[in-house]
């Protein structure tokens, strides 16, 4: 498959499916036989930004550490995909503004079903004070105003979510038909 390289940015709450669709993006951008990257900020906090915390301050350093990478991949041909909260709304449109070709991706999903899902155990911790500065619950998320796709992971299946994106690449032209 003939791609450009591009950024496809995944922003959303804690549990909210970044990491899942980005996982199955990454297997079929692999499929197509396409260079690819991903960059998840559960794995980024482990190494690149390994010691960073949940401040406003940190979580803005992690962001620049990973636009920062995404630009030097996508800027040569290679397809990243970043699965990060990246709550603040302004932090994401200073990436997005230093990156040629950036697609931002939304993932929807109430924050009453991402704490009944609650996968990692965080949001009951927070809801009982023990996390401090907890996404969606005592720290803010910024929904994007204009999101180039936006995907509602209590409404649509991975496959679906998926789709949607891959829809929105297919239009661009920033991907060939397989
Ligand atoms: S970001 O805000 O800097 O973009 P990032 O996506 O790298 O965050 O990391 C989020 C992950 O860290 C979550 O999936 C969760 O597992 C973990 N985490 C631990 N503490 C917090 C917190 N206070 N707020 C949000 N996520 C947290």
């Amino acid at each position: 498959m003939d791609h450009k390289g591009f950024t496809l940015w995944l922003t959303g709450m804690s549990g909210a499916g970044k990491s899942t669709i980005s996982d199955r993006l990454m297997v079929r951008f692999r499929d197509a036989g396409a260079k690819v990257e991903l960059l998840d900020g559960d794995v980024v906090r482990t190494n690149l930004s390994q010691g960073l915390g949940f401040s406003r301050e940190d979580r803005d350093t992690n962001i620049r550490r990973i636009g920062f990478v995404a630009d030097l991949l996508s800027r040569n041909g290679i397809i990243v995909v970043v699965a990060a909260i990246s709550p603040y709304r302004d932090t994401r449109e200073e990436v997005k503004s230093k990156i040629a070709n950036f697609i931002e991706v939304f993932v929807d999903c109430p924050v009453a079903v991402l704490a009944e899902r609650d996968v990692k155990g965080l949001y009951k911790r927070a809801l009982a004070g023990e996390v401090g500065n907890f996404t969606g619950i005592s720290d803010p998320y910024e929904p994007p105003l204009q999101p180039d796709v936006t995907v509602r992971s209590d409404r649509e299946t991975v496959e679906e979510s998926v789709e949607l994106v891959w829809g929105e690449l297919l239009r661009r032209g920033w991907i060939g038909a397989a």
